[in-house]
């Protein structure tokens, strides 16, 4: 990564950050575990907060915990009788993430449910647990385009949606890409331009982690 974009990010990370003990746990945490550093920047997880809090947001959907720590970020937006409910495969990932929303004290606030999240949407619509003030997709990507359209049913207007890693170092330019991170994220894209119930965008990332791109919408 261009060495400018990794001074910015630090210079911002540094001004406005706001990284405490709970969520430096959480990071160290995947370290600990042998668990991927896939969790989103500091940066990245604060400007999840911002967005949770400009909607308002009292209902949070996550597909994809890792450690929780993205989960911390957004759950510490919501209002004292605020959930997020956030969903994992990986029970080791889940069992981790739940002592670091305990450790940030928040786990009156949220539920990790593990499974495989295209099992786990169809429940939150039968519970009626929806709609979402804000979904956040970050599991595996082959699947993104499903989960955007969980994500449509789970909303009400207005509802925001956020999907990570919809750039991969510029890799979705290739049609032909070998990846099935790459076509997956590609096929989700391609959905979202032409989905008519949503209206979105796409920001690309540079920094502390690799080029990458978050898709933003909102429901009509
Ligand atoms: N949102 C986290 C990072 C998530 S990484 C953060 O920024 O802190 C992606 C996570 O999705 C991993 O923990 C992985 O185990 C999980 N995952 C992979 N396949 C999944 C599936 N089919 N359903 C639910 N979670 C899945
Ligand atoms: C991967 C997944 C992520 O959610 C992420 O932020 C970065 C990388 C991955 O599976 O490669
Ligand atoms: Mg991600």
């Amino acid at each position: 990564m261009n060495d400018l974009f990794g001074k910015v990010d630090e210079y911002i990370q540094d001004l406005v950050g706001q990284e405490d003990s709970a969520l430096k746990a959480a990071a160290h945490s995947v370290e600990e575990n042998g668990i991927p550093p896939i969790a989103v920047s500091v940066n990245q997880g604060k400007f999840l907060h911002v967005l949770a809090l400009a909607v308002g947001a009292r209902r949070i959907l996550e597909v994809g915990t890792l450690a929780g720590y993205s989960t911390i970020w957004m759950a510490r937006a919501l209002p004292s009788d605020g959930k997020l409910i956030t969903l994992e495969y990986d029970p080791k990932h889940a069992e981790v993430a739940r002592k670091n929303i305990a450790n940030a004290g928040l786990s009156d606030k949220v539920e990790v449910r593990v499974g495989k999240a295209i099992d786990s949407l169809p429940n939150l619509e039968k519970e009626n647990l929806g709609p979402f003030d804000m979904i956040f997709i970050d599991a595996d990507k082959p699947p993104y385009k499903e989960y955007y359209e969980w994500a449509i049913k789970l909303s009400r207007p207005g509802t925001l949606i956020i999907a990570d890693n919809v750039i991969r170092e510029g890799k979705v330019l290739d049609p032909n890409s070998d990846d099935d991170m790459v076509q997956g994220v590609r096929r989700f894209n391609q959905a979202m331009a032409e989905n008519s119930s949503t209206i979105g965008t796409i920001i690309q990332n540079v920094g502390a982690k690799a080029h990458d791109g978050m898709a933003i919408m909102v429901v009509k």
